[in-house]
């Protein structure tokens, strides 16, 4: 049965990814910060890992715990929303700007070299769950600028491992997941979580109708970078 790895799977999305590859008969590997989080990932099945994106000393031991691991598919799913109000009129903090940065942004650059040699030899998929928020093409709105401005950035780091990973047959997506009722979408979102993942999980699966180097929504729809 195949791998896959959840970076950030104690609640939300990252949570119903490991859920659902687990159903399948997957080996998980699924991250988390605190111990409550570990035991539920460890009751569902899951290989657990602790993970702060922020912490340069846990990326150092994730990697080295799955240095001899072949990862079909890895989900770099933690992510922060910053401030809800945030526009060009409104600055952010310095604070809040490094944070959502560090998360979205800084982490993701600092995986991708980490993890690429685990999705080489398995010819696998990496896969960033990014947002809609972050096209550039699209943007209509300055709220949430910060969240938009890391999501835009997060979506140039898929780009460019595209095209450092795709010659060694490793394929890449930004995927948008809805607007999902999780704690960041909020009770009001328009897609439950088993939809959106059940929808994600069929883009990383089909690698025909889904090329490498996608930006795609969890419905399989085309995005504008
Ligand atoms: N929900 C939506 O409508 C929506 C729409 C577009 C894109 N997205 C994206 O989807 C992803 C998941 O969002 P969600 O809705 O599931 O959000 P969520 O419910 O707020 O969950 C966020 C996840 O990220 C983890 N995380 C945050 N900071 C971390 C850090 N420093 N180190 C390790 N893990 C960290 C959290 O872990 P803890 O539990 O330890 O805090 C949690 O597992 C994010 O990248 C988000 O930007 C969501």
């Amino acid at each position: 049965m195949p791998t896959a790895l959840v970076l950030g799977a104690s609640r939300g999305l990252g949570l119903e990814f490991a859920r659902q590859y687990l159903a399948e008969g997957w080996t998980v590997y699924a991250t988390h910060r605190s111990e409550p989080d570990r035991v539920r990932l460890r009751d569902l099945g899951a290989h657990t890992l602790k993970l702060d994106v922020l912490d340069a000393d846990d990326l150092a031991g994730l990697a080295w715990q799955l240095e001899s691991e072949r990862l079909d598919v890895v989900v770099i799913n933690a992510g922060v929303y910053g401030p809800r109000s945030s526009h060009l009129q409104q600055p952010p903090a310095t604070e809040d700007f490094d944070l959502v940065m560090r998360t979205n942004v800084l982490a993701p650059m600092r995986l991708v070299p980490r993890l690429a040699p685990m999705l080489g030899p398995a010819r696998g998929t990496l896969a960033f769950v990014s947002s809609r928020m972050g096209s550039i093409s699209a943007a209509g709105a300055s709220h949430g600028m910060l969240y938009r401005v890391s999501k835009a950035a997060e979506n140039m780091v898929a780009k460019l491992a595209h095209v450092e990973l795709s010659p060694l047959g490793v394929r890449v997506l930004a995927l948008h997941p809805g607007w999902v009722r999780t704690d960041m979408g909020g009770p009001n979102a328009e897609v439950d979580v088993p939809a959106s993942i059940a929808g994600m999980r069929r883009v990383i699966a089909d690698a025909t109708a889904y090329p490498a180097g996608g930006f795609y929504d969890y419905r399989g729809q085309s995005l504008a970078w």
